[in-house]
């Protein structure tokens, strides 16, 4: 077998989702998600202490080879790094991703990949014109779960597709939970839950009444209607709920069709209140044969039911339901799959991935533009503007 190729991580910032996603690289060799693929942290970051920075790589046991950095400028002025994973909270992404791509690095961003529509378009025209690799962190995307269930509506398995409706929520006691200033609901950090969790409702909505078309036949929503809660402390929003019209019904379009999909996001009411899936699915994907379920969380699914439509001949109702697992280990989150595409790409000299175009991510922000229109969610100027200015 040839040797793998070697992608070297530099990761900026030390909090809790940086932690998950650098554990999720080094196991993955022990899972062999891409055997063509190995991931090396060579550098991490803390913009705030040295200290964090010393305790991130020693309680993931990184090796010698990781170099320490208390600043994010110097870490992506590395040369032992090939891509930046930028773990910083949504407020802080356009002017992360643009330091690092300054600096001429690849670049792997957490979700959302920016606060808005119009950030997006400019960071995927920098990294055009650099050259360089771009991506949301949107790992749902990569998940072996998620890339059977596309590749069963591709091909019809459910008939043409005519409606999606998803659910993301946590069901928290939010005040003791979040408070005001953590970045879930604190504004100045793009706080709310259409952002942080909404998105994934919108992604599944995505994939299936968008990205499961050819590409020429791809189109944006022809309708949005949007209600927002917003919290009476800081005035993010706690609930969202998103009604959107696709002109095109998946995977064909028949011209004379067009779907419709229901995205919710809720801080206090859970998908899942007992933990146990008794709510029913997170996820209901609705075609003219017959749906596919899958259980929740949407962002990690690790069931889904094909339940074929009956139409009353003698003994269909036994085949009727057919379930598939998809368990992911234990011990990780199933991030390594998002981060062996990264190493896809850059090995085959691509600057984005075909599983979600720059479009694609822009697309899904200027819906999340629109809602936040409608619903009446302003963000501080200083973290909508896309302007830069070097470190
Ligand atoms: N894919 C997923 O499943 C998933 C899950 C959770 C979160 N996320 C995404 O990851 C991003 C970070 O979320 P998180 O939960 O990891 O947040 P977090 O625990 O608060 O960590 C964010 C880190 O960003 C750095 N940072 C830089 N400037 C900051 C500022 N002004 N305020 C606060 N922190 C700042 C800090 O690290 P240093 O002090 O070391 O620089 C901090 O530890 C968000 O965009 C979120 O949407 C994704």
């Amino acid at each position: 077998m040839d040797s793998p190729f070697i992608l070297r991580w530099g990761i900026m910032g030390t909090g809790n989702i940086a932690k998950t996603f650098t554990k999720d690289l080094l196991l993955s060799q022990k899972w062999q998600s891409d055997r063509t693929i190995s991931h090396v942290v060579t550098a991490v970051a803390s913009s705030s202490s040295m200290e964090k920075t010393r305790h991130f790589v020693n309680e993931l046991r990184l090796s010698s080879a990781c170099t320490n950095y208390d600043s994010y400028k110097f870490m992506v002025a590395d040369p032992k790094v090939d891509v930046v994973y930028v773990a910083t909270p949504h407020s802080h992404h356009f002017q992360h991703v643009m330091l690092a791509l300054e600096s001429g690095k690849h670049v792997l961003c957490e979700k959302p990949l920016t606060v808005n529509a119009y950030q997006a378009r400019t960071l995927c025209e920098e990294a055009r014109k650099r050259n360089l690799f771009l991506m949301e962190a949107m790992w749902t995307r990569f998940l072996p779960i998620t890339s059977d269930v596309l590749e069963k509506i591709r091909r019809g398995q459910i008939g043409e597709v005519l409606r999606v409706v998803v659910d993301t929520s946590f069901g928290d006691d939010v005040e003791k939970t979040w408070g005001t200033q953590h970045r879930m609901l604190n504004r100045d950090l793009a706080g709310g839950a259409l952002l942080d969790l909404g998105i994934y409702s919108l992604t599944w909505i995505f994939l299936c009444l968008y990205h499961a078309l050819p590409e020429s036949l791809r189109q944006a929503p022809s309708g949005i209607a949007a209600q927002m809660t917003l919290n009476h402390l800081t005035g993010a929003d706690e609930a969202s709920s998103i009604l959107l019209t696709f002109p095109t019904s998946a995977p064909n379009d028949v011209p004379e069709w067009k779907s419709q999909a229901v995205a919710l996001t809720n801080l206090r009411v859970s998908t899942d209140p007992d933990g146990k899936n008794s709510a029913g699915p997170a996820i209901r994907i609705q075609g003219t044969k017959g749906e596919i379920q899958l259980d929740g969380p949407s962002f990690r699914p690790e069931r889904y039911r094909v339940i074929s439509r009956c139409d009353g001949a003698e003994g269909q109702d036994i085949e009727s339901v057919k379930v598939v697992d998809y368990p992911v280990p234990s011990e990780a989150k199933g991030m390594y799959w998002e981060a062996d595409e990264v190493g896809r790409c850059l090995r085959d000299g691509k600057i984005q991935s075909q599983s979600l175009p720059w479009e694609e991510i822009i697309a899904v922000l200027e819906v999340m533009d629109e809602a936040r229109r409608q619903g009446g969610l302003i963000y501080p100027e200083a973290i909508e503007n896309a302007s830069y200015s070097s470190y």
